[in-house]
């Protein structure tokens, strides 16, 4: 008796000094960031994966209010450029759309955006809408090509330009995934304007894309050498250099805001600080963001940036999407915040805009706010791949987490509670 008394203390006493060494990753900080935790296919929140624990938040852009003002920017350039934007006098104003992905909530925003105000949105009957109130209920799905306006998930609208009538149609959209099952795929879209271009020739007028990699794609691969007015999204430097040749514009997502805020929220976690401290109000080295950058939604603790329109009227002040903002690039000192270890995924090492654009952005804030970030790149497809790169989570500090789909948020959280 008392010798197995001696051995469950022993074993008790066992696991005291072994649990420190497991526990505490589920308590350390997760910031989810560009790929919102959400259901593919319906959009809904994570709230599991966004309330992990009281140090997780996610951090992205409103992607309804850039999805509206693409659709905006797009329209107000048909309704200023009306003379020889129908290529082949049909009377249709003829576009194609590359769609990133359609189980990610910025994809189908934009998506929605555009065809909402191109007037080719119909309600997305999966949804159970039967109208149009907002974005929100305008159907997504690609439509493969529509050569005479009888589509599923799509109407002919129409557009009236400097007295003229016009038909608008919606030639074509696709899902740009590649035979590997890699989404928002470049090359897929410049392959993709190649077929069209055989469908349709000279019925493209103009072309849509859910971002600037899939966009400077097809401007590269055909549109600038036809001078077919051409969209994105992202305001990556590439592409708003291409305004200069042609490229009709694009959206900055504010790529800086949301790189600072998604290390800036790591921070403050790490340091036990109030979360708004550089965000809304300076910290110690006077980092802060203006309030029209960004908004907070503390009920799905939810850090947006604002969206800008890129054009030709602007675009010069946008020309390097990796310069830091001097408003909150302070270097902040050691005794301020001393140095951290974060481990950072970002789900695609192909992505264009997270590669040109917002790991650039990171490294620039990262070394402003003293941490030291070990960024682990994806191939686009495999949630695993990332995950068993985290092979001990116990040597970093906190973790800024990029999926490969917005679903798997519970496998970084089993990961974590190990
Ligand atoms: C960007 C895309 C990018 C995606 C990755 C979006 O916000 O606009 O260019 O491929 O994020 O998740
Ligand atoms: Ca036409």
């Amino acid at each position: 008796m008392k010798k197995n008394l001696a051995m469950v203390l022993a074993a008790i006493m066992l696991l005291c000094v072994a649990i420190p060494a497991f526990a505490g990753n589920e308590e350390k900080p997760v910031i989810w960031f560009n790929r919102q935790p959400s259901n593919s296919t319906t959009g809904e929140l994570d709230m599991d994966a966004l309330t992990f624990n009281d140090k997780t938040y996610y951090v992205g852009f409103d992607a309804k209010q850039g999805a509206e003002l693409q659709g905006k920017m797009i329209v107000d350039y048909l309704l200023a450029h009306g003379e020889g934007l129908d290529r082949n006098g049909d009377g249709i104003i003829g576009y194609v759309l590359c769609i990133g992905d359609v189980g990610h909530n910025d994809s189908i925003a934009r998506t929605r955006g555009a065809r909402k105000a191109l007037g080719t949105a119909i309600p997305d009957a999966l949804q159970g809408k039967t109208e149009i109130a907002t974005i929100d209920d305008v159907d997504s799905q690609p439509i493969g090509t529509n050569p005479d306006g009888s589509a599923d998930h799509v109407k002919d609208g129409s557009i009236e330009i400097d007295g003229k009538t016009y038909i608008v149609r919606e030639l074509a959209s696709q899902e740009m995934k590649n035979s590997s099952g890699a989404t928002w795929d470049a090359p897929t879209a410049g392959n993709a304007i190649i077929a069209w271009e055989g469908s349709f020739g000279d019925q493209i007028d103009v072309v849509v894309s859910n971002n600037d990699g899939m966009g400077m794609a097809v401007f590269n691969a055909w549109a600038k050498e036809k001078g077919v007015p051409t969209f994105g999204y992202d305001a990556n430097s590439d592409a708003v250099a291409a305004i200069a040749d042609g490229y009709c514009g694009t959206i900055s997502q504010n790529a800086d805001v949301q790189a600072y805020l998604t290390l800036r929220t790591l921070r403050n976690t790490l340091d036990g600080a109030d979360i708004m401290v550089g965000i809304s109000t300076p910290d110690a080295a006077g980092n802060v963001l203006s309030d029209d950058l960004y908004y907070y939604d503390e009920a799905t603790r939810c850090f947006y940036a604002l969206n800008g329109a890129v054009t030709a009227d602007n675009y010069e002040a946008f020309l390097d999407a990796t310069a830091a903002n001097p408003a909150f690039s302070n270097q902040l000192s050691e005794a301020d915040g001393a140095i951290k270890k974060v481990w950072l995924s970002i789900y695609n090492s192909a992505d264009n805009f997270l590669n040109a654009t917002y790991v650039p952005q990171l490294k620039n804030y990262a070394a402003a706010l003293n941490l030291d970030v070990e960024y682990v790149l994806g191939d686009g497809q495999t949630e695993a791949n990332l995950i068993d790169r985290l092979g001990n989570p116990s040597e970093y500090d906190g973790f800024a987490i990029n999926m490969v789909k917005t679903d798997n948020a519970a496998s970084y959280m089993v990961k974590l509670m190990q």
